[in-house]
Parts: C-alpha cells; structure tokens; sequence
C-alpha cells in the first residue's frame, strides 16, 4: 500500500504539527489592521515578546503558516495577535475574515530575542516600534516581570497615520487601568506615540526624533546611557537597522538569548 492509500484516520500526526484553536474575539482597527484572539493550549507555553507560526488550512488541506509576535502576556489564559491586512496577502487575506468560533492553527515553538532574558539588568526599558511591531510589545507592558526589572518602561510606536496608533494606545491605557497590572505599571510605563503623515501629539520618524534628542526632550528623560537603558526594537528591516546604528553609536551592544547585553532587535512579521 503507499503512503497516498493511507486513509486520513490512520496518518501519524506529528509532534510538532500544528494544533487548531478557536477564534474568541476579533476587533478590527482599521481598514488595515486588527487584532484576534485564540484559546490557548494548556501545554502551550511562552515567555513575553515571542513569535510563533500561526495559520489557515489551504483549499488542498495543507496548512499555511506565518510568523506572529504573541500580544498577550505569557500569563494570559488566551493568546492575542494583532495583523495586518494584506488583500492580496495569501494568509492575511483570508485571516482577516476569521470570526469568533472559526478555528486557526498554532504552531508548537514559540521562540523570539524581544524578552528579558536577552538583555542585561538596567533602569530604564525602551520598546521602540513601528506599525504591527507594537505586538510583541503588548505583550512585554503586560507582564509583570517587566515592572519588576525596571524602574521605567518608555514605549514608543510610530505610524504613518493616526488610526493606526490606537492599539497601542488601548493596550497601554488598558494596563495603566487593570486592576493587577495598573499598581505595577503606574509612574512607570509610558507611551510616546508618533505618526509621520499627519498631525499627532508628536510628528516624525522615530529614528529622528532619537538623533534630534527631541525624544528624550519630550519625554524629560536623559540621553541613551548604556549604563542604565536597556532596548528592545521591532519594526520593518529598515527601521530596525536605523535605530540598531543609534544605538551601536549611542554605545549599547546587541544581545541574544545566547548571550544578553544592552539591546535587541526582531523584524515585525508582516503575514
Ligand atoms: P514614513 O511615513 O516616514 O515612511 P511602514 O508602514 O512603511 O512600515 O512604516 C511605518 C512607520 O515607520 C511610518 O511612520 C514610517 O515613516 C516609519 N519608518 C519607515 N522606515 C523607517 C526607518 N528606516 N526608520 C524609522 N522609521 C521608519
């Protein structure tokens, strides 16, 4: 008999396959972005800021996965991701259809260097971001550890326009308000938003607003001090090699789950 008369009941399911979770919750935020949530697997463990492979079966019953940074916190009995909308995209263009009830596959190895074993002790924490490079952010400002290690969490997020800064803006007000999470994080975390095509509390490009010093103005913080600031940056290849030369220059090094120093980098998935 070959492996293609195998009837679908008597097929070993791998390992590592994908398992299937159910939809929750859906909200879009624009007619390019929205956020969904899963039920998440009792054995599916995480630390805050990981990616995992998350999709849709195909029409020939294959799965078609991409790469998603988890919003929610590792303690969260449900799992939160926040996408973009591709209309051509081939999973995005689907996924953005999901509905409470529909099902989503979830890969089994969450993995990623936006956590806090790959940064060093310091005082002040800074999540730099643009577009759905929030994610992984939304989920570091709601773990408690993150309060825990620093005496300040500066987050920033960057958009062209401003409807596209309301999930950050929900997430962190969300956390101000909570009921556990809020003592922890107020006087604490922050939030500096910019949109770089209209008019917002703040304009510009983050990588200028850094260069000018208009950042820490603003904020009335002191300069990157690689003695006491730690980073973590998530946005397009672009942005994150730009930020990543402000900081070699501001005298911060890279670190990795290998090897931990003053800031690290992962490029926001774009499905
Ligand atoms: P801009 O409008 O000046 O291009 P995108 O949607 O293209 O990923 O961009 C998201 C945000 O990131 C936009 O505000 C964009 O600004 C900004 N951005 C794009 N490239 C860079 C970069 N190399 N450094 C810093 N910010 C960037």
């Amino acid at each position: 008999m070959t492996a293609d008369a195998t009837p679908v009941a008597a097929k070993k399911v791998s390992p590592n396959a994908p398992t299937e979770e159910t939809v929750l919750e859906v909200k879009h935020y624009t007619d390019r972005l929205f956020r969904f949530r899963l039920t998440r697997p009792s054995s599916f463990r995480f630390r805050s800021g990981e990616f995992v492979m998350i999709g849709l079966y195909k029409d020939d019953g294959r799965p078609l996965l991409r790469a998603y940074s988890i919003a929610s916190p590792s303690w969260d009995e449900e799992l939160e991701f926040y996408s973009i909308k591709v209309p051509d995209g081939p999973l995005t263009s689907r996924l953005q259809a999901i509905q409470p009830g529909d099902k989503v596959l979830l890969g089994k190895k969450p993995t990623g260097t936006l956590v806090h074993d790959a940064l060093v002790p310091g005082k002040r924490l800074y999540c730099f971001s643009t577009g759905t490079g929030f994610a992984p952010f939304a989920s570091v400002v709601r773990d408690p550890e993150t309060y825990e290690k620093f005496d300040e969490v500066i987050v920033t997020h960057t958009c062209r326009e401003a409807a596209e800064l309301d999930y950050s803006k929900e997430i962190v007000e969300e956390t101000l308000n909570h009921e556990f999470l809020g003592e922890l994080a107020q006087g604490k975390l922050r939030r500096y938003g910019s949109c770089t095509r209209e008019d917002y509390e703040y304009k510009g490009r983050i990588t200028d607003l850094i260069e000018s010093g208009k950042l820490f103005e603003d904020l009335g913080v002191p300069p990157l001090n690689p003695e006491t600031d730690r980073v973590m940056i998530c946005g397009s290849m672009e942005m994150i090699q730009d930020v990543k030369d402000l900081m070699l220059k501001a005298g911060l090094t890279e670190g990795s789950n290998a090897s931990p120093a003053q800031f690290v980098i992962e490029k926001a998935f774009a499905g």
